[in-house]
């Protein structure tokens, strides 16, 4: 049997504005997924405002009746998050009548239907006040750069390299998908992934055994909506060892804590940090925010999973790298670098203050 490793996310509300959800709101999704005999195993779990639900089961991805029994949870835990008064409730929850599936529809997947091998490690990222573009640099860095993956020069399963799929985000009449290989376009790849709000890594798949290594959400509710209704906050399914990255190699990107979209008002340029599971946010609604939790699989049945930025004392340090980068890029408040263009802000009102005051420039007579 195949097994399905399926990660759908949702905001649908927050204590103290969009810092954490409720442990009653997270009840609630628990509750309702757990009474469901469709998945094999799962797990529920924050970070920032979003609720991830974890799901394991045979259904393979973009099933109709996994994608309903997330959204049915997400609605049970917004009816919890209106009693409650919490802020945001359903903010993700972009429709009214659900149509079986979640793309499009506000919540964020990433799934991926695999053999499990006899041993399956696995990584689920999620992120927070960010978007899918904030994956590009290290997925690029852990599949194509032996910088970080020295297993590129050692290890010959992967000296093959791998298949990038890449998704232009900004066509929304549909999937525009480019495939590209490494070592060879490591160029091409580089090129496209540089724009993280354009171009963004869909899926990577191993060119030895062709098998599936990395899946992300994709989906930018800006482009959904059309117009503000919070960050992307993707998800991200890795596989790893053997002729995958290292678990350590995939991590070992997110020491750079790089710049990306999001932060305050979904519009600004923000470190991304690694962080526990659960983690609230609280300064200037930001700094963009990763967790990653490390499972291994067996006939669909998930481990305890390891809290891989929680623990370790080699992430604090990471963290104060972080925060001096914040604080770096916020000195300058609104200057250039520190916000994104006129095309990415999030909030309508500057376009309209701007068509106002275009109105009273004037030539200068000679
Ligand atoms: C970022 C985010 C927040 C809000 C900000 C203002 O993704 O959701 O930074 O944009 O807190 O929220 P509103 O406009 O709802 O008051
Ligand atoms: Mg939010
Ligand atoms: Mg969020």
């Amino acid at each position: 049997m195949k097994t399905t490793i399926s990660v759908i996310k949702a905001d649908i509300g927050s204590i103290a504005g969009h810092a954490v959800p409720s442990r009653q709101v997270m009840g609630a999704v628990k509750d309702y997924v757990k009474k469901s005999s469709l998945v094999i195993d799962f797990r529920v779990f924050s970070v920032g405002d979003d609720i991830s639900i974890l799901m394991t089961h045979g259904q393979g991805a973009d099933n109709p009746l996994i994608h309903k029994l997330a959204w049915d949870a997400f609605k049970e835990g917004t009816a919890v998050a209106k009693e409650q008064g919490l802020y945001g409730a359903g903010q993700d929850l972009l429709v009214d009548s659900f149509s079986g599936n979640v793309r499009g529809a506000g919540p964020a997947s990433a799934e991926m239907e695999i053999d499990e091998r006899p041993a399956e490690p696995f990584i689920v990222f999620a992120a927070d006040k960010t978007d899918p573009g904030a994956y590009n640099l290290p997925l690029y860095s852990s599949f194509a750069d032996p910088m970080h993956n020295s297993g590129l020069m050692l290890s010959p399963s992967m000296f093959k390299g791998f298949t990038f799929t890449i998704m232009d985000v900004s066509h929304t009449e549909g999937d525009r998908i480019i495939r590209l290989n490494t070592p060879e376009e490591i160029y091409e790849i580089a090129a496209l992934l540089r724009d993280n709000q354009r171009y963004v890594v869909e899926s990577i798949h191993s060119r030895m055994s062709g098998h599936i290594a990395a899946v992300v959400s994709t989906s930018r509710l800006h482009n959904i909506a059309g117009k503000y209704t919070g960050k992307d906050d993707p998800v991200m399914i890795v596989r790893t060892q053997g002729s995958f990255p290292a678990t350590g190699e995939v991590l070992s990107p997110f020491e750079i804590c790089h710049y990306v979209a999001g932060f305050m008002r979904g519009s600004h340029v923000g470190p991304l940090t690694p962080v526990k599971v659960g983690q609230e946010v609280s300064y200037f609604d930001g700094p963009p925010l990763v967790s990653a939790q490390g499972f291994c699989v067996r006939n669909g049945k998930l481990t305890d999973s390891v809290d891989l930025f929680a623990d370790d004392p080699f992430w604090d340090h990471v963290r104060k790298k972080a925060a001096k980068k914040a604080i770096a890029i916020r000195e300058q408040g609104f200057s250039g670098a520190s916000m994104l263009g006129m095309n990415e802000l999030e909030y309508g009102g500057i376009v309209e203050k701007l068509g106002t005051l275009d109105k009273r420039f004037e030539i200068r007579k000679k």
